[in-house]
């Protein structure tokens, strides 16, 4: 009886404390988490979310490729995701004959599908809390090391087990810092055919200029269909191999949203770091973000200068200048949020109530009274080679040419032992790559660029944690940054690319000096020997120091917080995120609406301006009105806005209704709220989510593609 009544209190204390922040794990929603569902307006069951007795909705959601979410749409395995997450897919189908990029593409039956090489989709099976069996392999007294070589050969033997003999792939994962270890069981669908695409200039609309951002116009979506054998079980592909027939799929919901409305975002989030301590957020406050948003803008402005100059180079540079932009814009909206939110203070007050809260008592003194000050001290640590370890990647590896030359290294070390088929292969293999990256290639960007890395490089990090050609530069160059950066272009073989296909197809033993001497090859290896030999191995300390002091602090807090939801770190497994469907106000004076409509694309049109040039058909269709069924107040729905707690990796994922019915397609965040992964503000963190009414209209309308929207099952 006691124990009940305490539960009780538990649950409404816990109710009580919560904003929509959180992404909780699905095996575990009947503790509290279902029942604040439930209140908010959910009208299913813990049970319909995940069960491993019957089909629940975790069966129609998968993760799509390798790092976006899509979910089951029909009873004929059609799926449907991001056009971004989609992007290589539909890419590597396109041609100058067919260019399914800019046309769009639609299969207008299922023998129109287009097959794809390396494209999987992976299932949850089921999951399983495993932390008993893996704590049980380690002790107090085992160091860093030891303890995770003993949880790594458990959970080895956990996954070898589960596996069935190859039948599934399965996981275990670290959650809470490892405090908590849970099994994932997974089936991995090969596969997997290009069912619809819009245009990009629907898909991609509003491109990186409108990205992260709201209001916003993108028809971020594109549909594939899962293929599987005659018994309904994964396979290689085979022209014989049939539609999957899912446990479960989506139901699609025409009628839309209003402010207010309950949402469930249920997708593949990868990555949050929300219990970090002080000293970290201002690390990456005041160290990384400025300097990698530093970089990676000098970038996107010289590749921004060239693209606007020729329509090739913008093909050619689309995808990098999307690539690099994605993250700078992401930093620059997290490092303003958490400004705004004073994240740091925030953090050291939290911290503060910490320490009360240990000396309060003499076994937690005993415990925890050393913790934030050795945190301290394993930043302070870091921050020498943090700066250092960023310019590697952020900068040196920013240059093209010197990135391609580390793919001779294995040419380079093939050696008398190495066969001469296996030799063969590997002129093959470097052929293959020197033509995908000559495709792309733009010298005079990869030139300007490097100038600016290498200048920018040796202003800001000091003289002993640069690679060794920063010597090279003093000695033989007298310090010349700009005529070392331009003897790269003249000098290395791999700025020329007739001459570098002839150096792979006649490549011998001998030729390895050849590589060896290269400039861009010999930037390469020092610039890995920098990571390899002298930073990784001091600033990895650390990093494992780190991981058992957040084990620690980690557990310490759900101590001193008993009534408190904790959810666990994003780290690429299933979660359920829940809110509503909002509006915010950016600003002082500005409120920004839940939704878009089409109407907004048509104002947006500009065929100046790349990013917004709106494709004719759907000019015309808004022009002669023909909306069809999907009319709403005289226009069409776009995208809408909710407050659920999601990050990269939930791309594609089902948006859900209280009724579990698919209400839009979530593709990416608010530039507000991008902080989230760090700290969420219930008052600005919003995720953007792709309206399904407006795929249904376009698959109406602009494709005229009936038998897609036949076989789904449309609830009115
Ligand atoms: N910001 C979204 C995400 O993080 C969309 C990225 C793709 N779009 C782009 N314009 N780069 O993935
Ligand atoms: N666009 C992101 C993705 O690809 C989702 C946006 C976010 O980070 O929330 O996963």
């Amino acid at each position: 009886m006691k124990k009940i009544i305490f539960f009780i209190l538990i649950s409404v204390f816990a109710l009580r404390s919560m904003a929509d922040e959180g992404m909780w794990i699905p095996l575990y929603l009947n503790k509290y988490t279902i029942e604040d569902m439930q209140k908010k307006g959910f009208k299913l069951t813990a049970e319909d979310i995940y069960s491993i007795n019957r089909a629940s909705l975790k069966d129609a959601v998968m993760i799509f490729g390798g790092g976006c979410t899509a979910e089951l749409i029909s009873d004929q395995g059609l799926i449907i995701t991001n056009h971004h997450c989609g992007f290589s897919a539909i890419q590597s189908h396109s041609t100058l004959e067919h260019d399914y990029l800019t046309d769009g593409f639609i299969a207008n039956n299922k023998s129109k599908e287009l097959t794809n090489q390396r494209l999987t989709v992976t299932f949850l099976v089921r999951m399983e809390d495993v932390t008993e069996k893996v704590l049980a392999s380690v002790n107090q007294n085992m160091n860093e090391k030891q303890r995770a070589e003993a949880v790594g050969m458990v959970a080895g033997m956990i996954e070898k087990e589960a596996s069935e003999n190859g039948k599934y792939k399965c996981v275990v994962k670290p959650f809470y810092y490892g405090n908590q270890y849970f099994l994932f069981v997974q089936e991995v669908f090969k596969d997997v055919r290009l069912v619809a695409a819009p245009p990009s200039a629907i898909g991609k609309f509003g491109g990186d200029t409108d990205n992260w951002m709201w209001p916003r116009h993108t028809g971020d979506f594109s549909m594939f269909r899962i293929y599987t054998n005659k018994n309904n079980e994964p396979a290689e592909y085979a022209a014989d191999n049939v539609p999957y027939k899912p446990k479960k799929f989506f139901p699609i919901y025409t009628k839309g949203v209003q402010k207010g409305d309950f949402t469930m975002v249920f997708g593949y989030p990868g990555r949050t770091q929300e219990y970090l301590v002080s000293d970290a957020v201002k690390q990456i406050l005041e160290q990384d973000n400025p300097h990698l948003i530093n970089l990676r803008q000098k970038r996107i402005e010289t590749m921004t200068s060239y693209m606007n100059q020729s329509s090739l180079v913008r093909i050619q540079y689309a995808d990098k200048h999307a690539g690099v932009s994605n993250a700078w814009k992401k930093w620059i909206g997290e490092s303003r949020g958490l400004d705004r939110m004073n994240a740091v203070d925030r953090k050291i007050q939290l911290e503060k109530e910490f320490t009360a809260w240990v000396n309060a008592d003499d076994t937690r003194k005993n415990r925890y009274s050393n913790l934030l000050n050795d945190f301290a001290q394993v930043y302070a640590n870091m921050a020498v080679y943090n700066l250092p370890m960023d310019y590697l990647f952020e900068a040196g590896l920013a240059i093209e040419l010197v990135r391609f030359a580390g793919n001779f290294r294995e040419l380079a070390s093939a050696n008398s032992e190495t066969s001469e088929k296996d030799l063969e292969a590997l002129r093959q293999k470097t052929l293959q790559s020197a033509k995908r990256f000559y495709k792309d290639y733009h010298m005079p960007i990869d030139r300007e660029i490097a100038l600016q890395m290498l200048t920018i490089w040796h202003k800001e990090i000091k003289k002993e944690m640069r690679p060794a050609f920063f010597g090279t530069i003093e000695s033989k160059y007298k310090g010349d940054i700009a005529k070392y950066s331009a003897d790269l272009f003249s000098k290395s073989i791999f700025a020329d690319s007739l001459k570098t296909y002839a150096f792979i197809q006649n490549y011998t033993l001998k030729a390895a000096k050849k590589i060896n001497t290269d400039p861009a090859y010999i930037m390469y290896s020092e610039i890995a020997d920098m990571y390899n030999n002298r930073l990784w191995p001091v600033y990895n300390q650390s990093n494992v120091k780190l991981d058992s002091l957040y084990r620690i602090y980690m557990n310490a807090l759900m101590e001193m917080n008993p009534d408190k939801r904790f959810y666990p770190d994003a780290n690429s497994t299933l979660r359920v995120a829940y809110g509503k469907v909002d509006d915010y106000y950016p600003a002082d004076g500005v409120k920004y609406l839940h939704y878009t409509t089409l109407d907004g694309i048509i104002a947006k049109d500009n065929p100046d301006i790349y990013d917004y040039r709106v494709p004719a058909k759907l000019k015309e269709l808004y022009k002669t009105k023909n909306y069809g069924r999907w009319a709403v107040n005289g226009t069409i729905p776009v995208c809408f806005t909710a407050s659920n707690h999601t990050t990269g990796g939930n791309s594609g994922s089902p948006v859900i209704n209280a009724d579990g019915y698919l209400i839009g397609v979530n593709f990416d965040r608010n530039w507000e709220g991008t902080m989230s992964d760090i700290m969420y503000d219930p008052d600005q963190c919003r995720n953007i989510t792709l309206d399904i009414r407006y795929v249904l209209f376009m698959l109406d309308k602009y494709f005229e593609a009936q038998h897609l929207l036949d076989e789904m099952q449309l609830v009115e």
